[in-house]
């Protein structure tokens, strides 16, 4: 017995896009609302279902994954990224999977923590002689330094600032073709194309050049690059020249933004419920900083991931059935798209309760236990489960707690503070924010001293 998809209709022609145009967030929202959990959507002559259940969504991502491919929303992403991770399928990704997989091992992310470490101290040395500041730009500075170091070993400042400006470019192409899929293809010569290009070409010949790099001397090192240039799959084999620069290049997009925002919205949050902040401060008093980041019973883990919750950076990625099936007792054709909204899921009273409530104490083991597993998914799930998933929480526990145990976030205008939804969830607009010292604060130089910066 199968059931029909209820829906909320929209013109012939266009389906529902004028809704999705004036807001993602609200429309997804009320879809659950008026319609339910599985709800059939039309965007010109493409289905899509927009699921919130959350054994539903195990379905997609777990148990009958390969019935499913990438979004096409996900292919707009394929003239930088090429065949890496994100973008690959079937034995290509499971190939490369195996090669990069071994890349994020522990040894690597002991180091990571370190060189978090290091760029935090750098922001602190900022932010005590500029007190304004916009958070959304420093913690977008702060995760390319990070990524740039970390995946491609580079530390030269010159380098990084090429790489971040050249990101910045490739993710403002990415918001355009997002809001506007029937842009030119991008072969075509228009002048935001030429700029992509340029961008593009840039970061491959510093990625180029730091492979050369590598390849004279790899040994001992533990960047991202260093461990893939030695990596090799069980026939011996290493990564082709093309596939190891998509690779990189994923690292970089993919491990940067979305870490960046879920920073932004977690100081976003924390400016504004100063009883979160001081209990924070009072675990970073007595916490080891060496382990800190890793502890994942840490208050500031919790934060985190109530952030995550509330504001999920990735809040609604998709599926395109391969194949008719059935999800539960709906059926779903060939090439349906299967769209999972964190934004809803994540916000739905049902899980947690007093949903809108920023309340990082929700999370004991015991709430985790209880709840279902695809209730909250900051990081998909399945066999294409993040893979940068326990460097961007030890990021985002390290940065947090380097910065909190000296200093005090104010908004300028929370009241101003609002999600924007692109390709990821950014806040519309610039968020300023004072920055004052608290008194008898542990500084991040003295931190920086003690475990060296020679990373
Ligand atoms: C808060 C930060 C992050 C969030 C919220 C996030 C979220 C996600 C989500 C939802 C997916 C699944 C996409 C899908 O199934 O279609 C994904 C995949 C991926 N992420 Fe992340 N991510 C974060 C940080 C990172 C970092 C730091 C890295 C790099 C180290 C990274 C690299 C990747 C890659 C390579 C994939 C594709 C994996 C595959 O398909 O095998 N991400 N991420």
């Amino acid at each position: 017995m199968t059931r029909d998809i209820p829906g909320p209709g929209g013109s012939w022609l266009l389906g529902n896009l004028a809704d999705f145009r004036a807001g993602m967030l609200p429309f997804f929202e009320r879809c659950r609302r008026d319609y339910g959990t599985v709800v059939a959507l039309r965007l010109g002559p493409r289905r899509l279902i927009l699921l919130s259940d959350p054994s539903l969504i195990e379905e997609v991502l777990v148990t009958k994954n390969k019935s499913f491919k990438k979004h096409f929303a996900t292919r707009l992403l394929k003239p930088v990224l090429g065949n890496g991770l994100l973008l690959s399928e079937g034995n290509q990704w499971l190939r490369q999977r195996r090669l990069v997989q071994p890349a994020f091992s522990r040894r690597f992310t002991d180091e990571f923590v370190q060189i978090v470490r290091l760029h935090t101290s750098r922001l602190a040395d900022t932010w005590r002689q500029n007190p304004r500041r916009e958070l959304y730009h420093d913690m977008t500075q702060l995760t390319v330094q990070i990524a740039a170091h970390a995946f491609l070993g580079i530390s030269d400042a010159k380098d990084t600032e090429e790489i971040g400006a050249c990101l910045e470019v490739t993710h403002a192409d990415f918001e355009r073709r997002f809001q506007q899929p029937w842009s030119l293809p991008t072969w075509i010569p228009t002048a935001p194309n030429r700029r992509l290009h340029r961008a593009v070409q840039s970061l491959t010949s510093i990625i180029d050049r730091m492979i050369d790099e590598r390849r004279k001397d790899a040994d001992g090192r533990h960047d991202a690059l260093s461990l893939l240039l030695r990596a090799e799959d069980e026939q011996g084999e290493r990564m082709p020249i093309q596939l190891l620069r998509d690779e990189v290049m994923t690292l970089l997009l993919a491990g940067h933004d979305t870490t960046a925002n879920g920073l932004t919205w977690t100081w976003s949050l924390l400016a504004q419920h100063d009883g979160v902040m001081s209990r924070l401060r009072d675990e970073l008093r007595h916490a080891k900083s060496e382990t800190h980041p890793r502890d994942e019973a840490s208050f500031a883990r919790k934060i985190v991931k109530e952030s995550m919750r509330l504001f999920p950076p990735v809040f609604v990625f998709g599926r395109e059935a391969i194949s008719a099936m059935n999800l539960g007792d709906y059926p779903i054709q060939k090439g349906d798209s299967i769209l999972m909204p964190q934004w809803v899921v994540h916000r739905d009273a049902q899980f947690f309760p007093d949903p809108l409530a920023f309340d990082p104490d929700r999370w004991t083991t015991e709430f985790e236990r209880e709840l279902p597993k695809y209730a909250y998914f900051p990081f998909g799930g399945g066999p294409r489960v993040c893979i940068g998933k326990e460097v961007a929480m030890v990021e985002a526990t390290g940065v947090l707690a380097a910065l909190a145990s000296e200093f005090d976030v104010s908004l300028e205008d929370p009241a101003g503070l609002t999600p924007w939804p692109t390709v990821t969830l950014r806040p519309k607009g610039p968020v300023w924010a004072h920055i004052r010292r608290r008194n008898g604060s542990v500084t991040t130089s003295r931190i920086e001293r003690q475990t060296g910066s020679d990373v």
